[in-house]
């Protein structure tokens, strides 16, 4: 299964998933420019997507604890996820998502 991400140069990239990954840590190891600060905790928002509208009403909705940290994102929209907070799945083949804006 794959993810098509674009990165923060705006390149396309196909990545592979397994089922039940969560989707940092696909981001993280394909080196596609999250940082990930606290490791999957929901304290750093610096594993922040946009999700492409299509595919948001895929995905599990927004905890609280997301939604506060979302908050505290750099440029958030209403296409904004936490990646940590995502697990995929096959019916996630395809999805499309863009990295966020890196925090100077
Ligand atoms: S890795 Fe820190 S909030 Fe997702």
């Amino acid at each position: 299964m794959k993810l098509i991400v674009t990165d923060i140069d705006k390149t396309l990239h196909e990545v592979d998933f397994k089922e039940d990954d969560i989707l940092m840590h696909v981001l993280r190891d394909a080196n596609m420019g999250i940082l990930a600060e606290c490791g999957g905790s929901c304290v750093c928002a610096t594993c922040h997507v946009y999700v492409d509208q299509e595919w948001l009403s895929k995905l599990d909705g927004i905890g609280d604890d997301e939604e506060d940290m979302l908050d505290e994102a750099y440029e958030p929209n209403g296409n904004s996820r936490l990646s940590c907070q995502i697990q995929l799945s096959e019916s996630h083949d395809g999805i499309k998502l863009t990295i966020g804006p890196k925090w100077d």
